[in-house]
Order: structure tokens, then C-alpha cells, then sequence
């Protein structure tokens, strides 16, 4: 397994899992690449304001959850190789929790109150799913990315009409969800069974429930 066979040291490990989640629930991701959200400020109703906050909420409270998912599939990968691409995909998503936050301040709005719950709890699964095998690793993402893909693209249409600032960042978040699962895919991700994909998505359907409101 990887943590043992690492030229790291499974305290130096512990410290950057550690370092990874202080900086996912601080609430101060640094994006790499350019906010994609380039419209002007949109006049919104107080109402659609609450519903592209409740929506970009949900989005985030995700990339919060995909990045407890890939340190812990980094943690326990098999191969090295695997382990640096579940931290390099860790890494761009980044830019996804940033944007998120950004729109949710522009909206006078809040991350989930719960986010330590969905790291630490999609840590654990992503954790499982790396013991279980790479290949079945690298399945959970395709299948984990296709989900959120699903997910998005629904944002696009419940989203506020006038809200495109919102609605650019999702945009750009379908189109790198779509890259990551393909590049899972051609990395030997092994389809998973059907109960497992259904149960996949009937947690993620909690999340994304709870996130809405809190
Ligand atoms: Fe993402
Ligand atoms: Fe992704």
C-alpha cells in the first residue's frame, strides 16, 4: 500500500491529510485559474438571491465532499502513481471550492454549516474505496463525477434566469467534472455495480438536501 511505501513517513502523511482538510474547511481556497464568472452583477429578487445562495451552497458543500474523497483515495491508493493523480485531481478541484465561496459572498450567503461532517465523512468512504483496489478506486471517481455532472447540470436550469455569474461558474464545473471522470476512465476505472452507484446516490442525495438549508 501506498503509506507504507512511500518514501514519506505515515506521520508526514497524517500532516498533509491534515494540512489538506484545515485548508478545504478554513474557507479560504486560492483558485489557479481565472473566476469564469465574467457578467456583471445580476439584479436579483431577494428571493432568487436565497436560491442561487442555496444552489451554490450545495455546489460547494459537493467540492467539500470531493476533496475528503480524494485524500482519502490518496491515503490508501495502492500505487503511487494513483495516489499523485487522486492529489493532483484534489488540487484542480480546488478552483471549484473557491469559485463557490466567491459566489456565495457575492450572494451575502454562507458555506454549509456542516462541512466538517461531509470532509470527514467522504474521507472515511474515499478511504474504503482506495483499500478495496485502484481500479475500483478509479470507479468510484467516474461514477462520483458523473453524479455530480448529472447534478450541475440541473443547477443550470433551476438557477435564477438573470444569475449568469453563478450559472458560467457551474458551467466550467461540468466541463472539468466531465475531464475527471473521463481521465479516471482511462486510467482503468472498473465499472461499479449497480447497488453500489444506487447507494452512492442515495447519500449524496442527503448532502445535497441538508446543504441546501444548512
Ligand atoms: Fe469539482
Ligand atoms: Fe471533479
Amino acid at each position: 500500500m501506498n503509506i507504507l511505501s512511500s518514501k514519506r513517513t505515515i506521520a508526514e502523511n497524517l500532516i498533509l491529510q491534515f494540512d489538506a482538510a484545515l485548508k478545504t474547511l478554513a474557507n479560504s481556497a486560492i483558485a489557479m485559474r481565472p473566476n469564469p464568472a465574467r457578467s456583471s452583477t445580476p439584479t436579483l429578487t431577494s428571493l432568487e438571491k436565497r436560491l442561487s445562495a442555496q444552489c451554490m451552497r450545495v455546489n460547494h458543500a459537493g467540492e467539500v465532499a470531493a476533496q475528503g474523497l480524494y485524500q482519502g483515495q490518496a491515503l490508501t491508493a495502492r500505487k503511487l502513481a494513483v495516489a499523485e493523480k487522486m492529489r493532483q485531481a484534489a488540487r484542480e478541484e480546488v478552483d471549484h471550492l473557491a469559485w463557490c465561496e466567491t459566489r456565495l459572498i457575492e450572494l451575502d450567503s454562507h458555506t454549509s454549516y456542516l462541512a466538517l461532517f461531509w470532509y470527514t465523512g467522504s474521507f472515511m468512504i474515499g478511504a474504503i474505496a482506495g483499500l478495496v483496489g485502484d481500479k475500483w478506486s478509479l470507479g468510484f471517481v467516474a461514477e462520483t463525477e458523473h453524479q455530480v455532472m448529472a447534478h450541475l447540470n440541473s443547477h443550470l436550469h433551476c438557477l435564477p434566469a438573470a444569475d449568469n455569474r453563478s450559472r458560467e461558474i457551474v458551467a466550467l464545473m461540468v466541463e472539468d467534472e466531465a475531464r475527471h471522470a473521463t481521465q479516471a476512465i482511462s486510467a482503468g476505472a472498473a465499472s461499479l455495480p449497480k447497488p453500489i452507484a444506487v447507494l452512492m446516490r442515495m447519500m449524496a442525495k442527503v448532502m445535497t438536501t441538508t446543504a441546501r438549508w444548512i
